[in-house]
């Protein structure tokens, strides 16, 4: 899975990307051109998710649509209903962020490149900086704040912290998402799978070392 000729380093372009929508590669103006669209027809009842996500990719690159006004939706956030009204415009990353006070889900690069914004829906790893808010009705988001259980850290997290796997810590939410959406996928067992899989999640203090030692631990723990 890994290619050998790679630097021994997490951060380099991704050979198999872990984030597999086609939002993530869409530049930002065409993401947001995409989502006034969407939204709009999400909002108006006319598409389901489903349709409005397929149509995305027709509209043309650089279209900035007429403001929309606000919708009101549901999400279910670490196992609670949250109500919100959002412009449909909204990425999830500010959704949790500025309506949900869930700051521990990271603001990194907001543009699908640095893994910071990285959540579970639906069990997968996805980085909400390049998701609407308004597609993620009816499904399970998990953030940060939503992996312990009571005083009891989400195994992953008591790696991260037994193995130093953090200097800052800023990308460290991130990174313990997408390690726990890794373990649930069906890559191989040596840490060039591990550097592979956590390829898109970027660390600027360069704390990869002890990362992949975390990762290696907790998923040796089915965490
Ligand atoms: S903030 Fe989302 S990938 Fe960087
Ligand atoms: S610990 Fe500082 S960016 Fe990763």
């Amino acid at each position: 899975m890994s290619d050998p000729n790679r630097p021994p380093h997490m951060g380099a372009p991704c050979d198999t990307p872990h984030e597999p929508d086609d939002e993530t590669r869409l530049t930002r103006r065409e993401f947001v051109g995409t989502a006034v669209a969407g939204g709009a027809l999400l909002a108006s009842g006319l598409l389901s998710p489903a349709s409005v996500e397929a149509a995305s990719s027709k509209v043309p690159p650089g279209l900035d649509g007429p403001p929309v006004p606000p919708v009101s939706l549901t999400l279910q956030v670490n196992g609670q209903e949250k109500e919100l009204t959002l412009e449909p415009r909204v990425s999830l990353l500010d959704a949790l962020r500025e309506n949900l006070g869930l700051s521990g889900t990271k603001k990194g690069c907001d543009m699908g490149q640095c893994g910071a914004c990285t959540v579970l829906v639906d069990g997968r790893r996805v980085v909400s900086c390049l998701t609407l808010a308004v597609m993620q009705r009816g499904k399970s988001i998990t953030t940060i704040e939503g992996l312990a259980q009571g005083d009891t850290l989400h195994p992953m997290q008591a790696a991260f912290l037994s193995h130093d796997g953090f200097q800052c810590g800023y990308c460290t939410p991130g990174q313990i998402m997408s390690a726990v959406g890794f373990t649930k996928e069906p890559w191989g067992p040596s840490d060039a799978d591990i550097r592979e899989g956590m390829c898109g999640n970027l660390c600027r203090c360069g704390a990869y070392p002890n990362i992949v030692a975390a990762v290696r631990e907790a998923r040796a723990q089915k965490a």
